[in-house]
């Protein structure tokens, strides 16, 4: 038989989705499971985009610009200035999601065996595309007793080498929900202009952030135009995942030239989506308001019941919508899979993503697990309860 690859062989599984068959046997044994594994959110997307394809008569699904539709660019970069974020629309390229915008941001600026400092745990996806891209992640750890705040410089420092092109973050944060201050976010930017790296943020959640905290973007901080990068994506902003679109942004010309070339090579964003996101670049405040008070709510019940578990700890978030919970078990791989394979409590269970597969460090996170509180709060009360009497019963 021919031979996959080895950068095939080395792909990580996503510890989100590896689990779906399991959840699918769940389901036969007509288990009710709830979702906690995956950022899907429950919330509608605006009525405004989806409006925008129904009344959209095409004869012909044509391919757009490989930088996306001219229109469509215009609108993102007046978004990025109400925001502060001093873009223009050569500035930014619409991608297949914010995952095709980290994979267009990888190839353009590493080559293989090149690192990007990561704080974790992170994004799992980011193992996936750093090994499609055959770069190494250098981890630098933020740990769940400091509530996953910035390492010290010097921490950073003892990782760059020869090789570092970029230290990546993601703000605020999958899976932590952390956000990182203005001051934190012009720390970083000094390291990457002592240095001569790229900064890539990964804003994806800007919109989500808490407790009157205001996102401040790498865009936002001074000096740093060459060296800064950011992904992005309507996935989380308007509940549009299914959409993919994304973008990434740079006002480094040499960036925006080589990431072109990898769209290029793509073709096209899809049409459709792009014309029911610059339809959502319309949506009023007032449906940010009534989704970032629905998310505070939910994750205020969501922490202060999984405290209550004897035990159990867990990171306070301060924006996005995911926490990391660290349990009283030694493999959250195998408790995931038990929860789904033999545990119910009166015929319901949970699906939980298991934590190891945010960190890159071998053994770390082991025993935790990342909740995403997409769920409304009855739900996410109820996938507590199943939790606590899961804990009670589980012995690894
Ligand atoms: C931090 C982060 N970045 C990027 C993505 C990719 O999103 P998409 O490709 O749907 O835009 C996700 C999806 O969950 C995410 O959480």
């Amino acid at each position: 038989m021919p031979s996959i690859s080895t950068k095939g062989a080395n792909m990580p599984e996503s510890p989100i989705r590896k689990l779906v068959s399991f959840a699918e046997k769940a389901y036969k044994a007509n288990k009710k499971v709830y979702h906690l594994n995956i950022g899907q959110p429950d919330i509608k997307s605006p009525q405004i985009a989806m409006d925008a394809v129904a009344s959209h008569h095409l004869e012909i699904l044509a391919y757009t610009r490989s930088e996306g539709s001219e229109p469509y660019r215009e609108k993102i970069a007046a978004y990025y200035q109400r925001n502060n974020i001093m873009v223009n629309a050569d500035e930014l390229i619409v991608t297949t999601g914010g995952s095709e915008a980290l994979l267009f941001a990888m190839g353009s600026i590493a080559d293989v065996g090149d690192e990007i400092i990561i704080p974790e745990p992170f994004y799992a996806n980011y193992n996936g595309f750093a090994t499609a891209s055959g770069v190494t992640i250098v981890p630098v750890i933020s740990k769940i007793e400091d509530n996953f705040a910035l390492p010290p410089i010097s921490e950073f420092e003892k990782l760059i080498t020869p090789r570092t092109k970029a230290i990546l973050i993601c703000n605020p944060g999958n899976p932590t929900g952390y956000l990182y201050s203005q001051e934190e976010i012009e720390t970083l930017a000094k390291i990457v202009k002592k240095h001569d790296l790229f900064l890539v943020a990964d804003e994806v959640y800007r919109e989500f952030a808490y407790d009157n905290l205001k996102h401040f973007s790498i865009l936002e901080a001074k000096g740093i135009d060459e060296n800064a990068i950011i992904i992005d994506s309507v996935s989380k902003r308007y509940s549009m995942c299914g959409a993919r679109i994304g973008c990434l942004v740079s006002k480094n010309k040499e960036v925006m030239k080589t990431a072109l070339k990898f769209a290029q090579a793509r073709l096209s964003p899809p049409t459709f989506a792009q014309i029911a996101s610059e339809a959502a670049l319309e949506t009023p405040q007032s449906y940010f308001d009534d989704v970032i008070t629905e998310y505070k709510g939910r994750r205020d019940i969501l922490i202060e019941k999984l405290e209550e578990i004897p035990g159990v700890q867990v990171g306070h978030p301060k924006g996005a919508f995911y926490c990391i919970a660290q349990l009283p078990i030694k493999n959250s791989d195998a408790f995931a899979q038990w929860l789904l394979e033999e545990f119910d409590l009166d015929g319901e269970t949970i699906m939980v993503a298991p934590a190891a597969g945010f960190y890159s460090s071998p053994g770390v996170g082991l025993n935790q697990i990342r909740i995403a509180y997409v769920l409304n709060k009855e739900s996410l009360i109820r996938s507590v309860e199943i939790l606590k009497a899961a804990l009670k019963e589980y012995k690894d």
